[in-house]
């Protein structure tokens, strides 16, 4: 296996095994023709690129059946606000400003400026959410973003402002065609800001469930600085993120033309010490990944000789590696609660967990909700206090296996 951006062989640190498409939720009449593959990833000692090391097809996973909506969550709709509301004050100061999103979604992001008038296009592969984004008044463009692409966008609209990625670029396995095509769409003062988990939080916090297929890279500020010097571009300011578990905003122009931020310093610096360069973090990753996986199977296990009920809460696509790794069944976990009409009444890759509304975790508390959207734990639990107040528990895996007090 070579590396996706330098081509240096990579051979993976970690195997998960077989592993179902992790968006991939399902009828009982599909279970026959289940799609699976070895879900590895590996660290390219060469450039610093952490990354899957067998992908998905990309037509198999961004398709008129794509389940996730950005706007299901009201935190992340609040976070989309203030990110379009940074982008505005920040990066749109031009007369007539022109703002790109790769991975446009539902149009969360780019409906503020849809709202207020300003030019902006939508770029998103697919057709269902680019659909519910166009009738939500967003300019989109069902396509996968690439050179010739951003050649067609510059000249039809011309040069753009802002290029924005929310939760995409690490989605995309040919980064080469990104950076080429942000050098062709952009003013020469225009700006590349995006935002992904960031491989410093998942070391940090164990939190394996973000590698799953969608996810090709893991990225840092060091293998990504050695990426966009091969096109005079230059990561100029950083700034960490609560979403999805922990992630990185990265400030990205032509070489030169913007101030290095102190926080760009500093992040190279915690990355040294986090030995986010060095193979042998990742080994020792593999290990605690590995314990991890041992703590949550033991602990349900436990739970259920006891004779308790444990319901998943959040049927969330990082949470299908869980499962499948761990090896959480039905028999384990009943049923997962989740509010995505599209995924009630199917069930969870691989493992074939009933995916329920929340109306029936409601009315019937289980002993045990397994937090699945971990990364929204705080929205979760303030809207669930009657679960609690019942004697319900919480039972998280990030950073740690434990069961709530
Ligand atoms: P998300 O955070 O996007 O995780 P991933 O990227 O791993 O899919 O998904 C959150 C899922 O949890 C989504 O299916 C909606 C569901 N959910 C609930 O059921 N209830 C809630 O209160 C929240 C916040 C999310």
């Amino acid at each position: 296996m070579a590396c996706l951006i330098c081509s240096a062989p990579i051979p993976p640190f970690m195997s998960f095994g077989r592993m179902p498409i992790a968006n991939g939720f399902l009828t009982r009449e599909q279970f026959a023709t289940e799609y699976f593959f070895d879900l590895q990833v590996g660290f390219c000692e060469s450039c610093g690129m952490v990354q899957l090391t067998e992908r998905v097809d990309r037509e198999r996973l961004f398709n008129e059946t794509y389940p996730f909506f950005t706007s299901t969550s009201s935190r992340m709709v609040k976070h989309f606000t203030e990110f379009a509301d940074e982008i505005r004050t920040r990066h749109l100061t031009s007369s007539d400003p022109l703002v790109v999103e790769i991975g446009s979604n539902d149009g969360t992001l780019l409906s503020s400026f849809a709202k207020a008038g300003q030019r902006h296009l939508g770029i998103e592969p697919s057709s269902n959410v680019a659909e519910e984004a166009r009738r939500r008044g967003v300019q989109t463009l069902c396509a996968f973003f690439d050179e010739s692409l951003a050649k067609r966008i510059a000249s039809e609209h011309g040069p753009a402002d802002v290029l924005v990625g929310a939760n995409v670029m690490c989605h995309i396995p040919d980064l080469h065609a990104v950076a080429k095509g942000a050098r062709v769409l952009l003013k020469p003062e225009g700006v590349l800001v995006f935002e992904d988990p960031y491989l410093g939080e998942i070391v940090q916090k164990v939190s394996y469930d973000q590698i799953y297929d969608e996810h090709v890279f893991y990225f840092s500020l060091g293998s990504l600085s050695r990426l966009f010097e091969q096109y005079d571009l230059e990561v100029y300011d950083v700034r960490p993120l609560e979403e999805h578990g922990g992630s990185m905003r990265y400030y990205v122009g032509r070489k030169g033309r913007h101030a290095v931020s102190s926080a760009v310093e500093d992040l190279r610096a915690h990355e040294r010490a986090l030995g986010l360069h060095r193979r042998d973090t990742y080994e020792t990753l593999r290990t605690r990944i590995e314990r991890s996986r041992d703590a949550l199977k033991d602990l349900l296990v436990r739970l259920r000789k006891e004779g308790k009920r444990i319901v998943g809460y959040g049927a969330t696509s990082k949470s299908t590696t869980v499962t499948n790794y761990c090896g959480i069944t039905p028999d384990l976990v009943e049923f997962v609660s989740d509010t995505t009409p599209i995924k009630q009444g199917k069930y969870t890759p691989g493992v074939h967990i009933p995916v329920r509304p929340h109306g029936e975790f409601s009315a019937r508390y289980p002993d045990c909700a397994l937090l699945f959207a971990w990364n929204h734990a705080g929205e979760i639990m303030a809207k669930e206090p009657q679960f609690r107040a019942a004697g319900g528990r919480w039972i998280v895996y990030v950073p740690q296996v434990q069961i709530l007090s």
